[in-house]
């Protein structure tokens, strides 16, 4: 397993700036493998259990956040007007040239990822990997039970664009409104939205629960944010890896 220096691991995996870090070592608030450490150019495991005030971090060369997406905020890392996704970020993070994975509407909220790895995102763009993006959704409109199979068969949005079979859970169905969990592998353009104006409804209310493997974290509040855990980042590299 390769090694770095402690104050590297901790930078990297965003507990604080070199100086910020070396601090936290310096006060004895870093532990390594249940150890207090005393020295901030010890050299680490990269997969070393490092903890931080006693709530572990995890080494990454790059940065991953979940963040849990307020409505009101672009997915931009700036904007004249509008507040960013980016504009919610506090030091060290607002320091780190962040962008979005992918984007959510302004009045979309829930699970955006926030990375500084390009090629991750690059990556979750690419129709061939077929991620799957879940949603919670809220519209108004006629609906019948029969929704189910008119998603798997494809819906056809304004533009005669034909999607991909997609699935829908119907969570509730009353004579003119409709909550579901629908799974989506494309990411097509105010998509969700076009699909149910397509079936002459209107989304009320929308809400990313999954991004593959990845699933929000239901304690993070509206415009909080989490660095990934160990499992979340294995399947960042397995996105990365899968070679179509
Ligand atoms: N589909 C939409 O219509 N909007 C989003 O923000 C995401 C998916």
């Amino acid at each position: 397993m390769p090694l770095i220096r402690l104050d590297k691991f901790l930078s990297d995996s965003g507990a604080g700036t070199r100086s910020e870090v070396k601090k936290l070592v310096k006060t004895g608030r870093v532990t390594v493998n249940g150890i207090t450490a005393k020295d901030c150019s010890a050299k680490v495991d990269t997969c070393a259990n490092v903890c931080v005030n006693g709530t572990e971090v995890y080494y990454s060369k790059y940065i991953y956040l979940m963040l849990n997406k307020p409505a009101g905020v672009i997915s931009a890392t700036k904007d004249k007007k509008d507040k960013t996704v980016i504009d919610l970020l506090r030091p060290p993070y607002s320091k780190m040239q962040l962008f979005p994975a992918g984007r959510l509407d302004k009045d979309t909220v829930g699970l955006l990822l926030i990375t500084n790895d390009g090629d991750f995102a690059h990556s979750t763009l690419s129709p061939s990997k077929h991620i799957s993006k879940t949603y919670y959704a809220e519209a108004e409109g006629h609906f019948t039970p029969d929704i189910v199979s008119v998603f798997e068969e494809g819906i056809t949005l304004d533009d005669g664009y034909v999607c991909k079979s997609a699935s829908i859970s119907i969570d509730t169905l009353t004579e003119d409104r409709i909550k579901a969990y629908i799974t989506v592998t494309e990411g097509k353009y105010h998509q969700i939205k076009r699909m149910i104006e397509a079936l002459g409804g209107k989304i009320t209310y929308l809400k990313r629960i999954a991004f593959g493997e990845i699933k929000l974290d239901e304690s993070l509040e509206g415009g909080e944010y989490r660095s990934l855990n160990a499992e979340e980042l294995a399947y960042v590299s397995s996105v990365k890896e899968s070679s179509i």
